[in-house]
């Protein structure tokens, strides 16, 4: 896709790709528009094909893959099918926008680096955090040097998730949900800690399932030692707080 084209957008899963839409595409109208939905769930999809007056709706991906003028396929469907749909995305020559967490192992991830190396399209997962105005200018001073050299990092994520939260059907389940609290919840406070501190070298970890009657881990501690040699503690738990989310992290240099 050309710089100057405007991208024509499908979004394949219509929970939080209704906020793709309207805290995203629709405030670029002259960078993005999105032409096409696709969802398993005809409500959902009637809600907001009407709710942003887009015609296009199908609750097949192979539909959305044989629509021609379609650049961008942007993925939001519960995480087990993150995998399957990004592939048959890239091999369908459609760049490529899918929600985290982006594949459930790294075997996986591996097969979808070498998947983009033969494609047309890119993979570009949501991060979106990076893009907060703190996390920019943090970023900043660590790139000038001003912040000198890592000593540590903690980050820790108390995200609260009752049993509420868990009864739509594939949260909490391994087999569709794919991990807990590490790779849910923390990923965005994770992939800031390596946005900021840089590579992992290696990391100790243990995690388990305290809380809620689930399968995936709702408790985890982790050391790291960064490529830098920093230290990093990792704390992801739900949170005991009546707030919806609450998370902190620090890091120290000189
Ligand atoms: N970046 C963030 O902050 C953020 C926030 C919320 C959710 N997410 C991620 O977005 C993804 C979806 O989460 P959600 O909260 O929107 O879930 P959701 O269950 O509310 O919505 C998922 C939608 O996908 C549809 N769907 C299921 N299988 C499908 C298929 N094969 N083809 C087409 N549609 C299908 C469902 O009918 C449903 O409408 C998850 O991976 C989640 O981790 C990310």
């Amino acid at each position: 896709m050309s710089e100057s084209k405007v991208g024509i957008v499908a979004i394949v899963g219509c929970g939080v790709g209704r906020a793709h839409i309207a805290q995203g595409y629709q405030r670029q109208p002259s960078k993005f528009q999105v032409r096409a939905l696709c969802d398993v769930d005809e409500d959902r999809l009637t809600a907001v094909g009407d709710e942003f007056a887009i015609a296009r709706r199908t609750r097949s991906l192979d539909d959305v893959l044989g629509m021609k003028d379609i650049d961008i396929v942007d993925i939001c469907t519960p995480a087990a099918f993150h995998y399957s749909q990004i592939l048959a995305a890239l091999s369908a020559g459609k760049e490529v926008v899918c929600e985290k967490p982006l594949v459930g192992s790294l075997a996986e991830i591996d097969r979808v680096i070498g998947a983009e190396r033969q494609a047309r399209g890119r993979v570009m997962p949501i991060f979106q955090y990076r893009f907060g105005d703190g996390v920019q200018k943090a970023k900043r001073i660590i790139d000038l040097g001003i912040a000198g050299k890592p000593y540590l990092g903690t980050v820790e994520t108390a995200w609260k998730r009752t049993a509420t939260y868990y009864e739509t059907p594939w949260r909490g389940r391994r087999d569709t949900e794919r991990g807990g609290v590490l790779l849910m919840h923390a990923i965005h406070a994770h992939d800031l800690m390596t946005l900021l501190l840089g590579p992992v070298a290696s990391v100790f970890a243990r995690a388990a399932t305290r809380v809620n009657p689930i399968d995936v881990e709702d408790c985890a501690v982790a050391s790291l030692v960064m490529r830098s040699g920093a230290l990093v503690s990792l704390s992801p738990r739900p949170s005991a707080r009546t707030a919806r989310s609450a998370g902190c992290a620090s890091v120290s240099s000189m």
